[in-house]
């Protein structure tokens, strides 16, 4: 064999080896499918349709269902003007008689909440 046959070994070789790594199926891909459903940790994306259950459940007996306050003290939600960051460290902490969450909910929960007020408005 000459220089270029070994080269042209060397290539398909290279190029079948690419091949079959390229096609393997990768276990940790992120995106939503059979084996990553919406709310496990590992999927970062917010599934508002979970989350409204998660405000009905725990929010909407002060703040409402729809965000109206039905309790005094509580706040109007439609209404906040709360930046998302700040409406984040609030659902965390906390805040007067408003029950912290940050032991209770995951982060993508929390941040999903605050997102969720959003679409009251
Ligand atoms: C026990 C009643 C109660 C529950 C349950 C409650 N909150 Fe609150 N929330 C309050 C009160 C009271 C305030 C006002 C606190 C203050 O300003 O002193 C408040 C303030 C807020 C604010 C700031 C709004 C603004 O514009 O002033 C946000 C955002 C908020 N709550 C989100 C939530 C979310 C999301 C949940 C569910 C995880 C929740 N709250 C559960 C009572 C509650």
């Amino acid at each position: 064999m000459n220089v270029a046959s070994h080269f042209r070994v060397f290539f398909t070789t290279c190029l079948a080896v690419f091949m079959v790594i390229s096609c393997e199926n990768p276990t940790n891909r992120t995106e939503i499918g059979r084996d990553n459903q919406p709310g496990t940790e590992q999927n970062a994306q917010i599934n508002l349709k979970e989350i409204e259950l998660i405000y009905r459940y725990k929010c909407s007996i002060c703040h409402g269902k729809n965000g109206v306050s039905v309790i005094k003290g509580a706040p109007d939600l439609v209404t906040t003007e709360y930046t998302m960051e700040e409406r984040v460290a609030i659902i965390m902490n906390g805040k007067g008689t408003m029950p912290p969450q940050k032991d209770v909910l995951d982060m993508p929960t929390i941040r999903g909440l605050a997102v969720y007020i959003d679409s009251l408005k």
